[in-house]
């Protein structure tokens, strides 16, 4: 009886204990990422990148070298699968998948869906013909992943109508990566995604170098970016947006030099060029993994083929 007395001060202290922790880890956290602009009467003002990001210096372009069919309908959902040449099983796996989403889309909502793979050029290996396939007119290599990126941008800006949007989702993701598109149809209704916003796997605080980075031999010039941390940006396996967003960022991604050199594809566009266009990262409402993965967006099987068919063949088995 004597003890349970103290257990509200206890009680106390542990609340109060977790209070600074809670402070001491924010503070952490701003010391470390700040991902600042503002939008004044409609301006953007994205105070926080350097100068060579903000000025906008000549144009540049990947250019396309094959330019498949653009789609028909003003609501539209719009997928593009960063892939490599080799890589034919996953591409023949995401065919099947977004054939038959493809149908239930337009026939439930009248809303038409259409995928793209992107690749670049390769002295050794050519990829199979297809109606789904754009080609970037650079070298298929790892460090030339954000001008694959790029390419996607390019061919996006290429097919929009940039008068009228009607409901427009993009996304772009990985080709070991499954898209939940019903999902995300639901959660944006008739309208599509917030025009100001980003979705995906929010990273905070990234550092510039990373091991993978150091190993390949890429270094990131300080003229190019100063800060030891990228902004805030989402994982390059997904990343969902409206196309509002998307012709921003492919926009402005048009006139800066310095992406051919940050091979970090995924802190350029949804990170650097997203805070250029004072473009938000918008939250999806729960974390999307281990006991929530069924709940999930989207879902990075890292080159795991079985498993990207099997969360395929569950989809397709509950429409
Ligand atoms: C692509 O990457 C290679 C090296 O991996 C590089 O030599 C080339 O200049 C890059 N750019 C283009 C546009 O192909
Ligand atoms: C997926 O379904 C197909 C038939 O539709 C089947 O051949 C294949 O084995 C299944 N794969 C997995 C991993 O469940």
């Amino acid at each position: 009886m004597v003890q349970r007395r103290y257990f509200r001060y206890i009680f106390v202290v542990c609340i109060f204990f977790s209070f600074g922790l809670f402070l001491l880890l924010k503070a952490y956290r701003a010391s470390y990422y700040q991902d600042s602009f503002t939008i004044t009467n409609g301006i953007c003002n994205s105070q926080s990148l350097p100068a060579i990001w903000t000025q906008n210096s000549k144009k540049w372009n990947v250019g396309l070298l094959k330019i498949p069919s653009c789609p028909k309908r003003k609501n539209k959902f719009t997928v593009f699968i960063k892939t490599a040449i080799s890589h034919r099983a996953n591409r023949d796996v995401l065919r099947e998948y977004y054939a038959r989403l493809k149908t239930k889309l337009e026939e439930e909502r009248g809303i038409e869906l259409k995928h793209y793979f992107i690749v670049g050029i390769r002295e050794d290996s050519v990829i199979e013909e297809g109606d789904d396939i754009i080609v970037g007119n650079f070298r298929d290599t790892y460090s030339n992943l954000s001008l694959k990126t790029k390419a996607a941008y390019e061919y996006f800006a290429l097919c929009e109508d940039k008068e009228e949007h009607g409901a427009s989702t993009l996304v772009i993701h990985d080709d070991d990566t499954w898209v939940g598109v019903d999902r995300i149809v639901q959660l944006f209704g008739s309208s599509g995604p917030p025009a100001n916003q980003l979705f995906g796997n929010e990273h905070r605080g990234t550092g510039v170098m990373n091991d993978w980075m150091e190993e390949k031999g890429f270094i990131v010039n300080e003229k190019i970016w100063k800060d030891k941390f990228w902004p805030n940006y989402i994982a390059g396996p997904c990343v969902i947006m409206s196309s509002k967003a998307a012709l921003k960022i492919g926009a402005s991604s048009s006139s800066v030099e310095q992406i051919p050199q940050i091979p970090v594809e995924d802190a350029v566009f949804t990170g650097i060029l997203r805070v250029k266009n004072c473009l938000e990262i918008g939250t999806l409402n729960y974390f999307s993994f281990l006991w929530n993965r069924h709940k999930a967006f989207c879902v990075h099987t890292e080159g795991n083929i079985r498993l990207l068919q099997e969360k395929i063949n569950e989809t397709l088995f509950n429409i």
